[in-house]
């Protein structure tokens, strides 16, 4: 069945996370809201006495609604730029404390200028942050490292300090992509910028349920194999990558390697991230039970004699195992009777339509969950190439939701 919910259409965009409390601290390019996770959790009725897993955690969105709602969660992401927002979003904190060290780090840092780079960085770090931008973004990271909170407050004040970088960065994510820009901000506002963000995190804080549960975490994990042993979850709200060549590795390049990989890590992580863009070439646990869903075959031939590039052709061959392998996971890993929700965009290539959602929910029958329904939320736009060469055709963004068994 497929139910079009054209009331949900923003909820599966980040924008309206930016005006919200805590999920603003941090969103990722497709991260969808927590209206979404709750208007999902009230359908189901999922109560404290359930668990909700989020296998491609982003930004956190799903781990944070549940806690908001007092309901266990976990997530994973390969990333740990991800898992790190994730934490820090997620985790309690004692108000007061968090607002006198920011008293302490803030004034240690008024008045100071940073001139040296004393760290090694890979070229992307270097070219994107110049001139003095990346040896105060060092140095305030080195104040925080050294001041006088506890390990979480000072992810705390990281956080803050990450979420900055777009502000400086001369590298900006363009879709999938890095587009380099003349960013002409000054150094000497960065510690304007960041007391700014540390007090809009501060403030969110009165907003946060004041719980000493322990609920809710995320580490890092690869989706199409968890690593988890009991089938615990009642629940599962996710939105893995969708096949539109968008690379996280690519996109928060200056983020990670700032703050978490080197150039070498990040190239593996690249490697290892769903087919979702052509230089993902992932080692993948055993599949002998795939067959493609009805259908891919016959689009992809119709690609290909379209004249899509073949490292395209095997990209999509391979979303679609790997979309495979996380639902395989997904259903070993929740309990009978649970609901699992993909949130999934269909995409267009050389004028072909691949009704990512439909398929989703073919590989999802063959594994044996029972497919519920897809609801259509809301159309997008194809790619400004695809739409100059093949006219305007929306795609659909939906979520497809199962019942395990
Ligand atoms: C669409 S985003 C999730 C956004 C999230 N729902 C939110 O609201 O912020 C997809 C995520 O999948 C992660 N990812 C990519 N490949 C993965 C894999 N093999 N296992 C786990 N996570 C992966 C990416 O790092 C990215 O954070």
């Amino acid at each position: 069945m497929i139910e079009m919910r054209e009331a949900w259409r923003t909820w599966v965009t980040p924008r309206p996370l930016r005006s919200r409390p805590i999920h603003r601290w941090f969103a990722f390019p497709h991260s969808f809201t927590g209206d979404l996770v709750d208007a999902l959790i009230a359908e189901w009725r999922l109560t404290e006495h359930d668990h909700i897993l989020d296998p491609f955690a982003g930004a956190g969105t799903t781990i944070l609604a549940a806690k908001l709602r007092s309901i266990p969660a976990t997530g994973y992401d390969l990333s740990p730029l991800a898992t790190f927002v994730s934490k820090v979003k997620t985790r309690n904190y004692n108000h007061r404390r968090v607002e006198s060290c920011a008293r302490e780090l803030l004034h240690r840092l008024s008045g100071t200028t940073f001139d040296v780079v004393d760290r090694e960085y890979p070229d992307l770090v270097r070219e994107a942050l110049p001139n003095g931008i990346l040896a105060t973004f060092e140095g305030i990271d080195r104040a925080i490292a050294s001041s006088p909170g506890s390990p979480r407050e000072r992810d705390f004040f990281r956080l803050a300090l990450i979420a900055i970088i777009p502000k400086y960065s001369r590298a900006v994510a363009a879709g999938g992509w890095l587009k380099w820009v003349h960013n002409c901000t000054k150094k000497t506002s960065i510690c304007n910028a960041f007391a700014k963000q540390v007090d809009l995190m501060v403030g969110d804080l009165s907003t946060c349920p004041n719980t000493r549960a322990n609920h809710w975490s995320a580490s890092c994990a690869d989706a199409r194999s968890l690593p988890d042993e009991a089938p615990t979850y009642g629940a599962v709200i996710t939105s893995p990558p969708y096949p539109n060549r968008h690379d996280y590795t690519r996109v928060f390049g200056v983020e990670l390697m700032f703050a978490f990989l080197d150039w070498e890590k990040t190239r593996r992580l690249r490697y290892q991230s769903i087919h979702s863009h052509p230089e993902s070439r992932p080692r993948r646990p055993e599949h002998d039970d795939y067959q493609p869903p009805r259908g891919l075959r016959s689009t992809l031939t119709k690609t290909r004699r379209a004249g899509l590039e073949p490292k395209i052709v095997s990209m999509l061959e391979g979303y679609f195992l790997d979309m495979h392998l996380c639902l395989r996971e997904c259903q070993r890993v929740a309990s009978p009777g649970a609901p699992i929700a993909f949130v999934v965009g269909n995409a267009q290539y050389a004028g072909c339509p691949l009704p990512v959602d439909t398929y989703l929910a073919r590989i999802g029958q063959a594994l044996g969950l029972k497919w519920e329904k897809t609801i259509a939320v809301r159309l997008r736009g194809n790619s400004a190439q695809q739409m100059g060469r093949f006219g305007r055709h929306p795609s659909r963004e939906s979520i497809v939701v199962f019942r395990k068994a």
